[in-house]
């Protein structure tokens, strides 16, 4: 039972808001928002259905592709744990927003990528999160920003799905599951702390706790000293010892660091200049940390097995080094 001590903790009802997302298979979707701090629900269902086809469809009706609906999840969420600006940025981090009608193996325009609002002061919110990632990637989105026409609540075997049933399919790769969480346990824990040098040692050791990376650690950029080359220097670390200092535009790290952009590398023996710190390690991604516009260090991760990283970990990484 709740109690209230004084008036001070009277808060006024706060205000519930929601948002439909569709990303493919509405089961992974759904199951990846229901585990955002903020989140209420996220109820599985079927959206944006032709004006022709008249009352609730079923999964069956759905799947022939002809009824216009797009398997969709109704997000609701408290606005002031969390914004909308924030939950867009998750959408695209387990969508690939250039593929047209199709995510992971699932193909057909009731697969399609969309987001669609209820209410219509949320669109300026989506356009700059539209805005935001069609500048990265160079290209328009395959992604549809629509009012929500319509929306149909799935069948109660399609609710939860992947808590009922732990093994099921789901087209988002497992790691997915495993960012979000590190993701937002490290904002949690970072907190407020105003050391970045702490704020890395911290994030190397979750990540390579709950990642289980080979290593795992940061370059910072060295303070540049006139006459001399600039270089990155050896930062907080998990894993065996590494090389202390990495030339602008050596190995991955300089390349990142000069490129500004996250460096995949599936086999580091075919990458030109790499710096090799350990024989064990086989792939690696190095992601940029930007603060203000300039590189200030890079976070570096190494995999013993090749091929380890994709776009999905550039995502993710480019989110966490956002935290530092
Ligand atoms: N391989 C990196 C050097 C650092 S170690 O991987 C820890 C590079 O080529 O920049």
């Amino acid at each position: 039972m709740c109690s209230v001590s004084s008036t001070k903790d009277i808060q006024p009802c706060s205000k519930v808001a929601e948002i439909y997302f569709a990303g493919g298979c509405f089961w992974g979707v759904a199951h990846f928002f229901s585990g955002v701090s903020g989140v209420l629900e996220a109820v599985s269902g079927y959206a944006q259905g032709s004006p022709a086809f008249e009352g609730r469809p079923s999964y069956e009706e759905v799947y022939t592709d002809t009824t216009g609906f797009a398997e969709t999840v109704r997000v609701t969420y408290r606005p002031e744990r969390i914004s909308l600006e924030t939950l867009a940025d998750l959408y695209f981090c387990i969508i690939d927003p250039l593929s047209l009608n199709r995510q992971g193996h699932d193909e057909g325009t009731r697969y399609r990528t969309g987001i669609y609002y209820s209410d219509p002061a949320d669109l300026p919110v989506l356009q700059a999160a539209f805005e935001k990632v069609s500048a990265r990637l160079g290209q328009p989105l395959a992604v549809e920003l629509e009012p929500l026409r319509n929306f149909f609540e799935a069948e109660e075997r399609h609710q939860d799905y992947l808590v009922k049933h732990p093994d099921g399919y789901c087209h988002l790769p497992s790691k997915v599951f495993k960012y979000l969480r590190l993701y937002q346990d490290l904002a949690a824990l970072l907190g407020d702390e105003p050391d970045t040098v702490a704020r890395m040692a911290e994030s190397a050791a979750l990540i390579y706790e709950r990642m289980k990376f080979f290593w795992v650690g940061f370059y910072r950029v060295a303070p540049a000293v006139a006459s001399e080359a600039r270089e990155l220097v050896l930062g907080p670390f998990q894993g065996p010892a590494a090389c202390f200092r990495i030339g602008l535009g050596r190995g991955v790290c300089g390349t990142a660091w000069k490129e500004a952009h996250t460096v995949v590398v599936p086999d580091v023996e075919a990458f030109p200049g790499h710096i090799a710190c350990s024989s064990l390690s086989k792939s690696e991604i190095v992601v940029p940390v930007i603060r203000n516009g300039a590189v200030t260090a890079v976070l570096d991760i190494d995999s013993t097995a090749p091929d380890t990283f994709d776009s999905s970990d550039a995502v993710w990484l480019e989110k966490i080094c956002g935290l530092i």
